[in-house]
């Protein structure tokens, strides 16, 4: 429903007064009114201001099968007719118990156990955690193992633990002091490669880096987490092919527990229904939120296998227990849509479709390669990155002041497209189901803004 004038008016003021919002420097933003969202349907949101926009980035990332979808929403009402929260400590629930065994179902062979939090940071936190007590309980050597290596750019949320095994500066350096200490290895950037070699004659050689650190240091390290395929927050950053399989080689070969972050790339956003897939990878633990309740509440899972999870047995006075839970662990309703949304997928062979919505907007995206100031367009099934420079000889970028990015995000919400960028890297995530003609649409609209802007 659009709120009435006066009521959007008054709306604007109290958010100007009393919302601060994520990500967000509000001393510009309060300049002017927010665009309040009043409603969805499929690949749509409707504003405040009467118009319709397509949602370009799946309402940050999470939204699967477009915004209504009738079997979500009739999942949710179902179970608030029953409870809409119970907890999971000390209790238990259907939706989190079903839930559980069909994620194990779909999950890469080895993963077995689940457990709930609320987020794909708080994912990332419980896997730390694991993996650094699985060590701890292992007794012996095994106890100095308490480093994490992760990767530079690299994007596991905003809490402190995931912004300690964080790589990108702008966030998370002015945390520093707060952070557990790390190690880092280069990045897959190919675009931008730390080494300045050129795949596929590199052979991956970006790493070695992380070959020569297990090798050198593999008694003090405790996991390696990963951004399967893609480090999306970094800028959409491909990893390429055999980069995830050389990763878990190298962390088998060297004991040390992998951590792949399907936060983002989970529920076939890259065409398989994990990320891992594409590799034949099956990782020790595995974080997944976003897109687990097909974009509709908040609830995420962090999977693990036999091994670890025995590991946690014991006694209660061995005090082997995780401690380690949320308010909202495991809640009914996130769990009943997620449910709902893995029943999608099977009904409406979401992944086999999914397959061609994936060429028809590789096919879409075709004109903004060739933009000047587009230096390159990363797809990885449906997750898209556009990053725009200043010259597209040297790849020299824009000054980050000049905001290019959001400049050409405006523009594409003046032509009804919702995008959110990555510094100057105009990201595109449409739902797995939009169409061919949404997508061209998309496409089209984000064309025309770049040109726009930088013309
Ligand atoms: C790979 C990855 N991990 C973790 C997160 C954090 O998830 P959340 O924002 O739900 O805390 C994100 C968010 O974008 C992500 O892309």
């Amino acid at each position: 429903m659009k709120p009435t004038r006066p009521a959007a008016r008054n709306l604007a003021i109290t958010s100007r007064r009393h919302l601060w919002y994520p990500f967000t420097q509000m001393a510009g933003w309060n300049k002017e009114p927010p665009l309040i969202i009043v409603r969805g349907r499929g690949p749509y949101l409707w504003g405040h201001d009467g118009r319709r926009y397509l949602d370009g980035t799946s309402s940050l990332w999470v939204n699967l099968h477009g915004h209504r979808h009738p079997a979500l929403d009739r999942a949710i009402e179902a179970q608030l007719s029953r409870v809409a929260h119970s907890t999971l400590l000390g209790l238990s629930h259907a939706p989190a118990i079903k839930l559980a065994g069909e994620l194990v179902q779909r999950a890469p062979r080895g993963l077995s156990r689940v457990f709930y939090s609320d987020n794909g940071s708080t994912a990332v936190e419980v896997a730390l955690k694991m993996a650094f007590q699985f060590w701890q309980l292992s007794g012996g050597a095994g106890r100095r193992k308490r480093l994490f290596v992760s990767f530079a750019n690299a994007y596991h949320g905003d809490t402190l633990g995931a912004v300690s095994v964080g790589g990108i500066d702008l966030f998370h350096q002015r945390f520093a002091p707060l952070l557990f200490p790390t190690l880092k290895v280069h990045a897959p950037y190919c675009y931008r490669c730390p080494l300045g070699l050129r795949y596929p004659e590199c052979g991956i050689a970006c790493l070695d880096q992380l070959e020569r650190t297990l090798t050198q240091r593999k008694d003090e390290i405790a996991g390696v987490i990963v951004e399967p395929l893609i480090q999306a927050a970094a800028g959409m950053l491909a990893a390429p092919p055999g980069h995830l399989r050389r990763v878990r080689e190298l962390t088998s070969r060297h004991d040390v527990i992998m951590i792949a972050d399907e936060v983002a790339t989970g529920f076939g956003r890259t065409g398989r229904f994990f990320a891992c897939e594409h590799e034949a990878v099956s990782p020790d633990l595995m974080a997944v939120a976003k897109g687990l309740t097909g974009g509709y509440l908040p609830l995420a899972a962090t999977l693990t296998t036999e091994r670890l999870y025995r590991s946690f047995l014991g006694p209660y006075k061995s005090f082997r227990t995780f401690f380690h839970g949320h308010s909202y662990t495991g809640n009914p309703l996130g769990c009943a849509a997620a449910l709902a949304n893995l029943k999608i997928f099977d009904t409406e062979h979401t992944l086999a479709r999914a397959r061609s919505t994936i060429s028809d907007l590789r096919e879409a995206l075709e004109s903004i390669t060739a933009l000047p100031h587009v230096g390159q367009v990363r797809q990885r099934g449906l997750m898209v990155g556009i990053e725009l420079v200043k010259n597209r000889g040297n790849r020299e970028p824009y000054a980050l002041a000049r905001r290019t990015g959001y400049q050409v995000c405006r523009e594409a919400r003046r032509r009804g497209l919702l995008l959110r960028p990555l510094r100057d890297v105009i990201v595109l995530m449409p739902p797995l189901t939009a169409t061919r003609p949404v997508l061209r649409r998309m496409a089209d609209i984000v064309g025309r803004s770049i040109q726009a802007v930088t013309g």
